[in-house]
């Protein structure tokens, strides 16, 4: 056994996706493992089949708790794995839990880490992602860089450039191919929107939509937005908990529906006039596709999509998001780039570093 490739929540399919499929090509001996963060079919099997994954060979099926439990129960279950496959090297992507649970037990077992998505910063440690990534960096041995301020806050922290591999985006390896799959425009009709002339919402982290208050501001914001623009809100399970908890009424304007497979998800966000996220993943892609998109945060780890890209980050006023969402409206939009590497190839690359490194 050489690989143990780590799923655990939605945008990790993304990542490894691309990586996965080069592994197979170039005949690397590795195996899937699902910590089974995300559980629902919608966030997790629907989009694995999207992506066209093979069903993974460990299934740990950790489901929610807290993050302390979480991580706990995924690494007592993978410490199991790892001892019985005996992985060479353990490759984890991103900045959710399940990254860092596996990382921590591969470390303490002396088994070489390679993380997809290292180096990018928020520099908030109130964000658990934060937390994860600066841990998850500072034990890995490959580190996987998707824009330039990643190799800047590496170096800062002092890790060596020999490990460093400016690869770029294997998320955008994944959006690429599935819009290539993309022929029909029926779904937009299905959501009752039209090209171009809505407004996609996605929003879930625990700082904008946990309690009262703030969900209370989320459903004034869309509710104003759906005053210009018909809103489409596909809704993470954390946030669906939280509307219904507080009985918030959204305008009719504002057209809900459950957390969508990867699929319809990019055909929705690639006719998206405009998109109001606090997802990290959307940012880059809305810069992909050139779509403009109001980030309902105050840092953001990929300062690349605001430098060159289309992302405006608007912090969490409601004044002010509403200000930069009626500068759009009327036609002050940014004309952006699209990064450099993000061109398809970065599981390419990701899996060529692998085989070199797994060959030394
Ligand atoms: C997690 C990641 C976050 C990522 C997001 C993408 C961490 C710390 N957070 O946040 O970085 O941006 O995934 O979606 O790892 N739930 C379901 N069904 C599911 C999954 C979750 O109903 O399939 C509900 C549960 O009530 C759970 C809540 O959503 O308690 C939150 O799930 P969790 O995985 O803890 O965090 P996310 O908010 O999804």
């Amino acid at each position: 056994m050489s690989v143990l490739i780590i799923v655990g929540a939605r945008p990790n399919f993304m990542k490894c996706a691309p990586v996965l499929e080069q592994m197979v090509i170039k005949k690397i001996d590795f195996k899937l493992v699902h910590t089974g963060q995300h559980y629902d079919k919608n966030m997790s099997d629907d989009i694995l089949l999207d992506l066209g994954m093979p069903a993974p060979d460990f299934q740990m099926g950790i489901g929610s708790g807290s993050h302390a439990q979480q991580t706990a129960s995924i690494m007592k279950d993978f410490e199991k794995i790892c001892d019985k496959t005996k992985p060479k090297l353990v490759v984890v992507a991103g900045d959710v839990n399940s990254t860092l649970a596996c990382a921590l037990v591969a470390s303490k077992k002396n088994i070489h880490i390679a993380h997809i998505e290292s180096g990018l910063r928020s520099f908030d440690n109130s964000m658990p992602e934060e937390i994860n990534r600066i841990l998850v960096d500072r034990i890995s041995n490959i580190l996987f860089v998707t824009e330039k301020s990643g190799i800047v806050n590496l170096i800062n922290e002092g890790q060596s450039m020999d490990k460093i591999h400016f690869v770029g985006n294997s998320m955008i390896d994944s959006l690429i191919k599935v819009s290539k799959k993309i022929k029909k425009n029926t779904i937009l009709s299905s959501f009752s929107v039209e090209k171009k002339k809505y407004c996609l919402v996605t929003l879930h982290r625990p700082s904008n939509v946990d309690g009262e208050k703030n969900i209370k501001k989320v459903v004034n914001i869309l509710n104003e937005i759906s005053r210009k623009l018909p809103v489409l809100f596909p809704i993470h399970p954390r946030t669906k908990k939280q509307l219904s908890f507080y009985n918030m009424t959204l305008s009719k304007r504002v057209k809900i529906c459950d957390a969508l497979s990867y699929k319809i998800f990019v055909n929705v966000l690639a006719n998206a006039k405009v998109v109001f996220t606090d997802s990290g993943g959307i940012q880059e892609e809305t810069t992909f596709f050139n779509i403009p998109c109001i980030t309902f945060r105050e840092n953001t780890e990929r300062p690349i999509t605001v430098e060159i890209g289309t992302n405006f980050l608007a912090g969490t006023e409601e004044n002010k998001i509403l200000k930069i969402f009626n500068q759009i409206m009327d036609g002050n939009e940014k004309l952006g780039k699209i990064p450099p590497k993000w061109d398809g190839k970065s599981g390419m690359r990701i899996a060529s570093i692998i085989d070199e490194y797994l060959k030394r």
